[in-house]
């Protein structure tokens, strides 16, 4: 059966964002290393953008690495980083060909240059494209985003750039790395845990939420197609009654 089919395509969400989680687990059923699981995933992260490409969704983000990741053992973290230079590398030529504009949402501090120059190689080479906005949150944290937001604000005041009163909603929205972003439509998180970890939180407060117990290295096309549908499903009311809308 093919779901694709089964899209309303002139409601697609704009903007869908994936908490990528299980590749750890994935890898752990199979008597592997972790790592097993975080390469397998790089397949789930070509196989959701190809979809996303299908449908005609604009913006896709993608949470590959939290500053609390940090914590995890210097083998895994150094291999994560490893993958992502390799992923980031060798498939800047398909975002090329597919319209897709690369950008990075997080902190810079803490990054080595290597990841640096090859986020800001693609981002630049990448720059005009608009069939899709490719979104990688990388040593990304919402407290410190929000926290960062604050800080660029008050120097704007502070250089007479700002007046207090003028701030509301959408001028603190362009002091967040989000800026010119859309709010998540749909918010996706893989491997069964209900949590947002430090995800998105000014930007996740209408987006309808998604849990799957499936773990990111098995999540696929037919996966995000169905997670499509069911958000198809629901009705976004924003306060408001169903006869309203
Ligand atoms: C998600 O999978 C990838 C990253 C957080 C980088 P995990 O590595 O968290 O996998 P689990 O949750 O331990 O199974
Ligand atoms: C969230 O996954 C971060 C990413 C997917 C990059 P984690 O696996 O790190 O989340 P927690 O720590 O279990 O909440
Ligand atoms: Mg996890």
């Amino acid at each position: 059966m093919d779901l694709k089919r089964e899209i309303d395509i002139n409601k697609v969400p704009t903007h869908v964002a994936i908490i990528m989680d299980g590749n750890g687990r994935w890898a752990k059923q199979r008597g592997k290393d972790r790592i097993y699981g975080h390469k397998e995933g790089a397949n789930s992260v070509k196989a959701v953008i190809k979809a996303a490409l299908e449908i005609n969704i604009k913006y896709l983000t993608l949470y590959a690495f939290s500053i609390e990741n940090w914590q995890r053992p210097k083998q895994e973290v150094d291999a994560l980083f490893n993958l992502l230079i390799q992923a980031i590398e060798q498939e800047s030529s398909f975002l090329v060909e597919n319209n897709i504009r690369f950008m990075h949402i997080g902190i810079k501090q803490g990054l080595s240059m290597d990841i640096l120059d090859a986020l800001k190689r693609v981002e630049q080479m990448t720059n005009k494209n608009d069939k899709l906005n490719l979104i990688i949150a990388l040593n990304y944290g919402s407290r410190i985003e929000i926290i960062e937001a604050v800080k660029k604000i008050a120097l704007d005041i502070k250089n007479g750039e700002l007046i207090l009163d003028d701030i509301n909603e959408n001028i603190f929205s362009e002091y967040l790395f989000t800026k010119n972003i859309p709010d998540p439509d749909l918010l996706i998180r893989t491997s069964g845990e209900i949590r947002i970890s430090n995800f998105l939180l000014w930007q996740l407060s209408y987006t309808e939420l998604y849990f799957t117990p499936t773990l990111w290295p098995d999540f696929r096309e037919r996966d995000f197609y169905e997670a499509i549908i069911e958000y198809q499903r629901r009705e976004r009311r924003f306060g408001k009654i169903s006869e309203q809308l």
